[in-house]
């Protein structure tokens, strides 16, 4: 059942997926990178340019990264966030909202730090991963507000102090979980409650290596939930998956509807 199914845009998505979805009570949609992959944001395994090519992302997701050099650090999420604020939902981002509307109950759980799904018209979005736009303070823990607009970065990307907590006085830091940190304890008890208690499963764009993100589905695997993962390459997830659907989000998560 698991061999993958290529679904360019001729390909028929097959007509069990779609009677599942159709019987679906409860649908939780896990989305990574590559939801936002089309949007023109890189995903984590794309190589590295500008400023930041002699670095892989793991070498500046973290907190040694930060306290090491928090100005290169800081900087690398505000490249980042600048590309989120100019990007746009895309097809995917707006299918997965378009899907809630017509579901008896979804659950969308992100690793994606950006809000292109809320922009898509989604709600109660779970971020196991943290958002870019809602940084707090490194020493503190006090939740801190950008000014408007969008960040004045280069193309290529700077070094960047980050601002001062108004609180204590300490560095701020990016509002994302990095390697090494735990999960926001809510998000991830929601998120597995919701793979324990789904008729149905969507891993969109992720590759499945980063845990405990990725041990999500194989809650739902191991209760004979069917998962259907949505990717235009092969992923850590793909023997446990029922369906394979190999191609792009934006193109797949659309013929769903
Ligand atoms: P990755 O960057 O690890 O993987 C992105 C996945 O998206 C890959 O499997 C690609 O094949 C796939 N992909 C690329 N373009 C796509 C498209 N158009 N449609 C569908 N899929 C596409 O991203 P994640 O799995 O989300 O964590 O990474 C998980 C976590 O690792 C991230 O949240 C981040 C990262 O380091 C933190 O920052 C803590």
């Amino acid at each position: 059942m698991n061999a993958p199914i290529p679904a360019g845009p001729t390909v028929e998505i097959p007509a069990a997926i779609l009677a599942l979805l159709r019987a679906a009570r409860h649908v939780v949609v896990l989305t990574g990178a590559g939801v936002s992959a089309e949007s023109g944001i890189p995903t984590f395994r794309n190589k590295m340019t500008g400023l930041w090519k002699r670095y892989a992302a793991e070498d500046l997701a973290c907190a040694e990264a930060f306290r090491r050099d928090r100005a290169l650090v800081w900087g690398w999420y505000e490249w980042r966030r600048k590309l989120v604020m100019q990007a746009q939902p895309n097809p995917a981002h707006r299918a997965i909202a378009a899907l809630a509307e017509r579901t008896p109950r979804l659950s969308l759980v992100t690793q994606n730090v950006d809000d292109l799904h809320e922009r898509a018209g989604s709600r109660d979005i779970i971020h196991l991963h943290g958002e870019i736009q809602r940084p707090r303070c490194f020493a503190c823990g006090q939740a801190f507000s950008f000014g408007p607009g969008i960040p004045d970065e280069p193309e290529g990307g700077r070094r960047l102090e980050p601002p001062r907590c108004t609180h204590c006085n300490g560095h701020i830091r990016p509002g994302v979980v990095w390697f090494g940190e735990a999960l926001p304890e809510d998000a991830w008890d929601v998120a597995a409650r919701a793979c324990a208690s789904c008729d149905l499963m969507f891993v969109v764009g992720t590759s499945a290596l980063v845990h405990p993100a990725a041990s999500l589905p194989e809650i739902a695997a191991r209760r004979g939930v069917p998962t259907v993962q949505i990717n235009p390459d092969a992923t850590a997830f793909d023997d446990r998956a029922h369906f394979n659907l190999r191609g792009a989000a934006g193109e797949i998560m659309p013929r769903l509807l």
